[in-house]
């Protein structure tokens, strides 16, 4: 028998990836560009065994038995397979490719809630996969064939993931464009505005988007592809103020084009809302001040919780300031107070 264990964070996308092009090989319409959060933030952990007196594959998601029925599931397993059984071996396991697997994965925050459960979920699972199967190479084609944007919590730090344009994917893949430390203390604040799981979830969310959304088609063709070289030239320059700006107008986009879907997707909530009106008045006194470099910025995924990016010495501010707003309720503890506000609306 072997056995491997494996850790991956969530990645933020910072520039969204909301529609695809082909779904059953998760083929994005857009480029995105992501952070992937340390590893001892959310993280999603995996641990897969093989051995060849296993009768049957199986799997348990967050201490409970599901079915390996899942077709995202079995894709990313039918590929991992696909390249061991390519493999050169010494002559020892090589009919590996064939063992069973069982397959236990934990995440340490809610799943399905707009949390990016399924990143950190999936890019787990496939290197997880591919240690024990002992595949090589870029594994990020594959982690994408379970959840796209898992292709982006392959790597750690700011990832691209360019959407390619093969009609096969082989180039829609993810690839790391700074590292970890690249803008330097920078901290990410979660607020938990609701831990339940979305009413639409993301699959059905840009489905729905693609086929109905005309503003859709202003986001693909014109903001988006001078958004992602801004982007990128804010990344390259490290220039904080800008990449705050180019951040919230993307998640504020994405949220415009979910609105503009027949019928409307609506992930944020007023709570949602009020913690972005929050972070603008916090940058408008900032800028006043000539302080621009202390701005801090907002993204939602498809979900009401906010994520917020903000400079060490800034956090210490606007920590406070959430707190102060959106007060939490007496059950919860410390850790949750600092990584969650709760759910009333600002005053
Ligand atoms: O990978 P999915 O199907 O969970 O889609 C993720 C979509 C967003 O989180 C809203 C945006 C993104 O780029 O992560």
């Amino acid at each position: 028998m072997k056995t491997v264990t494996c850790t991956a964070p969530v990645n933020i996308a910072v520039i969204k990836y909301w529609g695809k092009r082909d779904e059953k090989l998760i083929l994005p319409l857009n480029d995105s560009i992501s952070f992937t959060l340390s590893q001892d933030e959310m993280c999603a952990k995996t641990t897969v065994s093989i051995s060849p007196k296993f009768s049957e594959d199986q799997f348990w998601l967050n201490d409970k038995k599901e079915s390996l029925e899942n077709p995202r599931i079995q894709n990313c397993l039918k590929e991992i397979r696909r390249r061991a059984s390519k493999r050169k071996f010494d002559g020892k396991d090589e009919n590996v490719w064939s063992w069973h697997v069982h397959i236990c994965s934990k995440n340490n925050f809610p799943t399905a809630a707009g949390l990016a459960s399924s990143a950190a979920g999936y890019a787990c699972l496939v290197y997880a996969l591919g240690q024990v199967y002992g595949v090589e190479g870029d594994l990020s084609p594959v982690a994408r064939q379970g959840s796209g944007s898992a292709c982006r919590s392959v790597h750690g730090g700011l990832v691209r993931w360019h959407k390619g344009e093969d009609d096969d994917g082989a180039d829609s893949v993810a690839r790391p464009i700074a590292p970890p430390g690249h803008f330097p203390d920078l901290q990410v604040i979660i607020c938990v505005v609701s831990a339940g799981q979305k009413k639409t979830g993301s699959t059905e969310g840009m489905r729905q988007t693609v086929a109905s959304s005309s503003l859709m088609q202003h986001r693909i063709k014109v903001s988006l592809p001078s958004r992602i070289e801004s982007m990128m030239k804010a990344i390259e320059e490290k220039d904080w103020p800008t990449f705050c700006d180019l951040t919230i107008a993307d998640s504020n986009e994405m949220h415009a084009v979910c609105l503009d879907t027949s019928p409307p997707c609506v992930y944020m909530t007023d709570t949602s809302h009020a913690v972005a009106s929050l972070i603008h008045k916090y940058n408008d006194l900032k800028t006043d001040q000539g302080d621009i470099n202390h701005k801090v910025c907002y993204t939602f995924d498809a979900g009401p919780n906010a994520c917020i990016f903000t400079p060490g010495a800034v956090a210490k501010e606007v920590l406070p300031l959430l707190l102060q707003a959106f007060p939490p309720p007496p059950a919860q503890t410390p850790k949750e107070y600092v990584k969650g506000i709760a759910s009333q609306p600002a005053p």
